[in-house]
């Protein structure tokens, strides 16, 4: 196992390296697997062809001036992907039921603002930075617990906005609203934008972009004015800066109509083969969808049961054949206690499933979740 994971693509860190029993090791076999895989440095994959296409548009516009990272390691420690950025002690994304924790002072990352710290220390001023990330999430069409983000980071120095009679904050805020509508038009051509007020840790102001696309306000990235913070820490006392954070897999499936996040980890040909690199125009072809399966199951809950959880447990067995998990009721008796009722979709995007495998699968399911998470099945 340890020669297969080096293999599959310059992660620095074998499976076995890590002491796997420890109450303090949160992460699946499911999530293992896709260590190294790096998507986003497949040119043929829709994910390697949106990080092309948005590294073109900021060497065009930029005059190749964005450094541009695209393989530093997923595992990084606790202070990178949290002190360092300016997540708050008590902020939920620590939590073990929202990280990936390798131990405790190390996760895979939840975002690629974990590296924005370091490289704004050694002196990067504007850096484009793509890779995975891992998040403990709830199991529908647009949500996977790995995916593909890219950072993005400019630095100005009091030269660039003095001319312009504001100040640097208004300077940098006006900077990455241009910057960022640009992006959306090269990608999208002409689209209805928003722009929201958000918050964010690292960043103050900070906003998120909306585009409206299939009837739908759909938010496409996070961004913000670098806190002064960060940039004291890092040598850059005097300057101020943008950065953002961007969602590929959501960009990739408005651009190339993909309907399931699942399909981008698909090594079916009938996906694979309707992409060319550097072609952004194609529109993909669902081959025939599969009938769904669903399964419901009742149980009693206890006060450390949470969704995430669940999910773990049914995407452990199930792996990418659960398409959905849905909370369809819920109650709570007299006695105070809850009983929650789950409907789990099954559904496999390359081949028709049978009532046999599925109904072993779901009793597999009922199985760990009843020893897994301590809830009485009803
Ligand atoms: N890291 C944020 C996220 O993952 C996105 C972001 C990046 C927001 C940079 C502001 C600045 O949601």
């Amino acid at each position: 196992p340890v020669a297969s994971v080096l293999e599959r693509g310059g992660v620095k860190i074998a499976r076995d390296d890590v002491v796997r029993d420890e109450p303090t090791n949160n992460i699946p076999d499911t999530i293992f697997t896709k260590l190294g895989q790096q998507l986003h440095r497949r040119s043929q994959h829709p994910i390697g062809i949106l990080k092309n296409a948005i590294h073109n548009y900021f060497d065009s516009n930029y005059e190749n001036k964005f450094d541009k990272f695209d393989d530093l390691c997923p595992i990084v420690t606790v202070k990178q992907n949290f002190d360092d950025v300016l997540v708050p002690a008590d902020h939920v994304s620590r939590s073990y039921n929202d990280t990936y924790y390798i131990d405790p002072q190390t996760v895979l990352r939840c975002h690629t603002s974990a590296h924005q710290a370091e490289l704004l220390s050694k002196g990067y001023t504007q850096f484009l930075v793509t890779g995975d990330v891992y998040r403990r999430d709830s199991i529908d069409s647009t949500h996977y617990p790995v995916f593909h983000q890219m950072e993005g980071v400019r630095v100005f120095s009091p030269n660039d906005w003095e001319s312009s009679g504001q100040d640097g904050t208004a300077y940098a805020a006006e900077d990455l609203k241009k910057c960022l509508e640009g992006l959306a038009r090269h990608l999208f051509g002409a689209v209805e934008m928003r722009w929201i007020d958000t918050y964010f840790p690292f960043t103050d102001p900070s906003f998120e972009l909306e585009i409206y696309f299939q009837e739908k306000w759909l938010e496409v990235l996070g961004c913000g004015v670098t806190e002064q913070e960060i940039l004291k820490r890092s040598g850059n006392s005097n300057n101020v800066a943008w950065a953002f954070g961007l969602g590929l897999e959501r960009l990739a499936m408005v651009l190339f109509d993909i309907p399931d996040i699942r399909l981008f980890w698909t090594t079916d040909e009938r996906f694979t083969s309707q992409f060319s690199e550097g072609q952004l125009g194609i529109k993909f072809k669902p081959f025939s969808k599969f009938p769904p399966c669903y399964k419901d199951m009742s149980f009693w809950i206890n006060e450390s049961f949470t969704e995430n959880n669940l999910c773990e447990v049914i995407r452990g067995i199930a792996g990418d054949l659960v398409e959905e998990v849905c909370l369809i009721d819920n109650f709570t008796n007299k006695k105070g206690m809850t009983s929650h009722c789950y409907r789990v979709a099954y559904r496999s995007m390359e081949r028709s499933l049978t009532d046999e495998e599925i109904n072993e699968l779901q009793w597999k399911v009922r199985e760990q979740v009843e020893s897994k998470l301590n809830v009485v099945l009803r």
